[in-house]
């Protein structure tokens, strides 16, 4: 059953349950369920492995279902979905011509993440090859470089997410596609602003100041284009405006959309798992020790990370066509939920999954998705990660963490902490 790639046709689904519905939001309408979404999930596992909302989208939380669904080809990404941003209006309080205004300048963009075959598959594989985990593998020792200068003035009481969480992705994917590091700190807000639009819930002001910062980066992410078109350099940016306008392979539009997802999946990301990671070691000591004991453990401890605390809780498909589902009627349009953050709970697949285990194995978490998605940049986010915590344990003599409860980010898809204070203890 693991390895099929549709979803399985007998999968139970739970129709109408006031009681799962309630679990439902209490996780995602809550501060509560966002600042700490695992007891409601293991309780949404135990209660049954699918169940429909009532708004009828259809909710996944086992890891092989999910699994199943995001490699299914009957569903795939769907942006232009009236009903849905009908209902999304609402939920904001948001006027039908300012939703509306926002669902036009998102037409036809050509980001990745929102592209179907062929478009999908022919934008992938202009770019794959730049992330492939060979290619991958030559930054290794450039990015211990950057780690180890930006450790080398950090010590005693840091705020970790500042001074290092979410620079050093930063700087390795600005490297990357060729973002001069002194905008870093521009695009910083406002990438920030713009993963709020991934969120199923979001306040009014929230949803504005999203469009309004995916236009200020649009806009310097064009700057950048034409000066690289002027004189292109060594970097992605400038190897994009060539396939672009060597062979026409791609569109302006879609030019600008790629470097603006890598530039924003590229940072926003691994700093949540340089920050959930670390704080998850830092609360369970013997699994820190035994990392600081042994470095070489890194590979695997990064993939626990992943799993404990997902920096993606949330992923999603629509129904490209009327599907049949165990004698359900799945009609197309219908969206369905991958809970990623649950899957990699599942206790029918990860034994005894609240616990932190860093020499867990047992296969690979659902953190970067699966199928055509599958994260373009996990074997970066896991390079980084690899290097991150193997510097740390390496280069302190101790770490102590000073908050034991650290201000989160108060969001569901993407899980993150806002400051992480601890102490880095040198001698
Ligand atoms: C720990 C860090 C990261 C996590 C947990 C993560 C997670 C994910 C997930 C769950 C998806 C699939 C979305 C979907 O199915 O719709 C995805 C897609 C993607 N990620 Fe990441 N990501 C991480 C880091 C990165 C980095 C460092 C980069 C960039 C350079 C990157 C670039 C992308 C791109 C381009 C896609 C779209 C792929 C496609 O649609 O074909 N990600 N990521």
């Amino acid at each position: 059953m693991a390895a099929s790639n549709s979803l399985d046709d007998s999968l139970d689904i739970t129709l109408s349950d006031p009681s799962l519905d309630e679990l439902f939001m209490s996780l995602v309408g809550t501060p509560e369920g966002r600042k700490n979404p695992y007891p409601i999930y293991r309780q949404l596992l135990e209660m049954g492995p699918a169940f429909k909302l009532p708004m009828g989208s259809i909710v996944l939380t086992k890891y092989d279902h999910c699994r199943q669904l995001l490699r299914d080809n009957r569903f795939g990404k769907d942006t232009n979905n009236p009903d849905e941003r009908r209902q999304r209006a609402e939920l904001m309080g948001l006027t039908q011509d300012e939703i509306e205004d926002a669902a036009k300048f998102f037409e036809n963009r050509g980001s990745l993440l929102f592209l179907n075959p062929p478009d999908h598959t022919r934008l992938r594989s202009l770019i794959s090859r730049a992330f492939t985990p060979r290619t991958i593998e030559k930054m290794r020792e450039h990015v211990v470089q950057i780690t180890q200068d930006i450790l080398k003035d950090l010590e005693n009481e840091v705020d970790i997410m500042e001074k290092l969480a979410w620079i050093l992705p930063a700087t390795v994917i600005s490297e990357l596609l060729g973002v001069p590091q002194d905008q870093r700190e521009t695009f910083r807000p406002l990438v920030r602003a713009t993963t709020m639009l991934l969120e199923p819930v979001l306040s009014r002001d929230d949803f504005l100041m999203a469009i309004e910062a995916f236009k200020q980066i649009n806009a310097m992410l064009t700057d950048l284009v034409n000066l690289r078109r002027m004189s292109p350099k060594d970097d992605l940016i400038s190897l994009l405006i060539a396939a672009r306008d060597g062979n026409d392979s791609l569109s302006e539009m879609e030019l600008i959309s790629t470097c603006q997802l890598l530039y924003a999946a590229g940072f926003e990301t691994t700093t949540n798992l340089i920050g959930n990671g670390l704080y998850a070691l830092l609360t369970h000591r013997s699994q820190f020790e035994l990392l600081k004991s042994n470095p070489e453990l890194c590979h695997p401890a990064v993939e626990e990370l992943l799993r404990f605390d997902s920096p993606v809780q949330f992923d999603a498909r629509t129904a490209m066509e009327d599907a049949d589902i165990n004698g359900q009627f799945v009609p197309q349009g219908t969206i369905i939920l991958t809970i990623l953050g649950a899957a990699n709970h599942d206790f029918t697949h990860f034994k005894n999954p609240e616990d932190l285990n860093i020499i867990r194995d047992e296969g690979p978490p659902l953190s970067f998705a699966n199928g055509i998605h599958y994260c373009l940049g996990a074997p970066l986010a896991r390079l980084e990660g690899q290097v991150v915590f193997q510097q740390l344990v390496t280069q302190y003599k101790d770490i102590e963490l000073i908050d034991l409860d650290p201000p989160r980010r108060d969001t569901i898809i993407l899980r993150g902490i806002k400051e992480l204070k601890v102490n880095l203890i040198t001698r």
